[in-house]
């Protein structure tokens, strides 16, 4: 019985395993590749996605859960081509991490901003805990997701509040 779901807008099905990992799913049925299988424990976070707009590990999902949902990879987060407000962000603050990190942490951070109007840099820090670099620093990153969410509704609160 084919898994049917939408993947980045887009209706798709496949024979794959229903019990397969999503993640499988994702990259060698659909060729989207952005989602990284890399612990496959549940703890890097280099498999993450949106499935119905929740941030979800595609290595803990097996296929069959996902019949009928609607799936958000990295690959869907710009139009045509065009970065994502927090993509362009990312690169205007030179806050780009590997291939197999950073994806998972761009969709852990779109949805928490999409979710999340006015961060302070401990949100925006707490809400990347379940996304692991092993190489360096986040701070970066934060930067960008902080500049982000205050061209966006004015300057972040002080340090230490969380504001939504
Ligand atoms: S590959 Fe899914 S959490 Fe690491
Ligand atoms: S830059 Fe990707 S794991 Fe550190």
């Amino acid at each position: 019985m084919p898994i049917r779901l939408t993947v980045n807008g887009r209706e798709r099905s496949s024979d794959a395993p229903a019990m397969g990992a999503l993640v499988d799913l994702l990259r060698d049925e659909f060729h989207l590749t952005g989602a990284k299988p890399v612990c496959r424990e549940g703890f890097c976070g280099a498999c993450m996605v949106l499935i119905d707009g929740v941030p979800t590990l595609s290595c803990l999902t097996p296929a069959a859960l996902v019949e009928g949902s609607h799936v958000r990879t990295i690959e869907g987060l710009c139009a045509d081509g065009v970065p994502s407000p927090l993509q362009a962000a990312l690169e205007r603050h030179d806050a780009v991490q590997c291939g197999m990190c950073f994806p998972g942490m761009v969709v852990t951070l779109t949805d928490f901003l999409e979710r999340t109007e006015r961060p302070s840099r401990e949100a925006v820090r707490a809400a990347l805990t379940g996304n692991i670099c092993r190489c360096t620093g986040y701070e970066r990153i934060v930067d960008a997701a902080l500049s982000l969410a205050s061209d966006r509704v004015g300057p972040a609160v002080a340090p230490g509040v969380e504001a939504t």
